[in-house]
């Protein structure tokens, strides 16, 4: 569980966030959207206490442990495959590390005999035995063969970091876990098994994504950061919340058909027609132009997340050539960027509903 308490993000005279309280219930994956700049990393780094807020405070439920998906793909180069994984779980990491400095000193004395015994219980207490095993299965199943697991960070590539840092944030089932656009590098089959992950997951997630078909997946309720501080809270997907913003302009448009209906003298005055219509445009604060461009985009979104559907069960049906794999994979990072670039400005004119 995560709770936030008043929580007042301000950078310079830029306020990002003002007294915002939320609580992340366990169980639940909570997606956050929003335009570039609105607040979302930000938001996720105050909740790891990589930043100090202005005000008000974060806290987990007692004994809770929170993990975050790193985006640093040279942090742990020095590393081997194992350990990046392992200090994933900090708290054994340590206890380890501790443990092992004293087993390897010259003069072990009777202090450090003490000391190590507390760290085994501590190391049992958390499974540690078991620690590396269940590190090893969590790569296998994100697709690193054996042979890798104690290979270093630096001689892996890039596809494969991001497979051990993934492992590396789910490592040691966290009660809570942080995740900043996690889908960027992901492959499909390491992205297919993030999402059966998330779906499993007892704990708490949020989630930070412009994909729209993996939040559809894995997300429950979604927050909607609307620049300015505002949060929008809404208790479903990335889907539902497009048609129930699609629904509000509706009633919206329609709350306005009247008022153009009710004047017939208005209705034939073409200064009036304008007049009223300004005002009508006012408050949607959306030129007609923008609007079409806002039909045309939801069209072109749905579209483009259909084709990026099948073209993903296609690669994974195992029925395709070698040649057809190739050329096929070449059309999905197309689709993600255009959908990216779609969604991002579709919510941008959504915003203004
Ligand atoms: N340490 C900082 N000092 C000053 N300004 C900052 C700092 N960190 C972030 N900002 C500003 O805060 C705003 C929000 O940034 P943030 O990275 O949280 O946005 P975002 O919603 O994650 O955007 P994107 O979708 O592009 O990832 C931006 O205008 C950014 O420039
Ligand atoms: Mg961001």
């Amino acid at each position: 569980m995560i709770k936030v308490n008043n929580l007042d993000v301000q950078f310079g005279k830029r306020i990002l966030f003002q007294d915002v309280n939320m609580k992340f219930t366990p169980g639940n994956c909570y997606g956050i959207i929003g335009a570039n700049g609105a607040g979302k990393s930000t938001f996720l780094r105050v909740i790891s206490k990589q930043l100090d807020p202005t005000r008000g405070t974060v806290s987990l439920g007692p004994g809770e442990r929170l993990s975050v998906l790193s985006q640093d793909h040279f942090a742990f180069d020095e590393y081997t495959v194992m350990d990046t994984v392992l200090m994933g779980h900090t708290t054994l990491w340590e206890v380890m590390s501790e443990k092992n400095a004293l087993y390897a000193k010259p003069d072990f004395s009777d202090a450090d005999g003490i000391r190590v015994s507390e760290l085994e219980e501590k190391f049992a207490e958390m499974e540690g035995w078991n620690a590396e095993s269940d590190a090893a299965a969590l790569l296998s199943g994100l697709g690193i063969a054996e042979e890798f697991h104690y290979t270093l960070m630096k001689d892996m590539s890039g596809k494969q970091k991001v497979r051990v840092l993934l492992a590396r944030a789910l490592f040691g089932q966290p009660d809570n876990l942080l995740l900043d656009e996690p889908t960027n590098d992901l492959d499909i089959q390491t992205l297919q098994v993030l999402e059966e992950y998330l779906q499993d997951f007892a704990g708490c997630v949020i989630v930070v994504s412009h994909d729209r078909y993996f939040m559809d997946k894995v997300v429950d309720h979604l927050l909607v950061f609307k620049g300015e501080g505002e949060i929008q809270d809404f208790p479903g997907n990335y889907t539902q919340y497009r048609e129930w913003s699609r629904m509000q302009a509706k009633d919206e448009a329609e709350q306005a058909k009247p008022a153009k209906s009710g004047n017939a003298t208005a209705e034939s005055d073409g200064a009036g027609t304008a007049k009223r219509d300004a005002n009508f445009e006012n408050k949607r604060k959306m030129s007609y132009k923008e609007k079409r461009e806002y039909e045309q985009l939801t069209q072109e979104i749905d579209a483009l997340t259909e084709e990026q559907k099948k073209l993903e069960e296609e690669l994974c049906s195992g029925n395709l050539s070698v040649e057809e794999l190739t050329e096929k994979s070449k059309r999905l990072p197309e689709i993600k960027d255009e959908l990216d670039e779609k969604e991002m400005r579709w919510l941008e004119l959504a915003e203004m509903l």
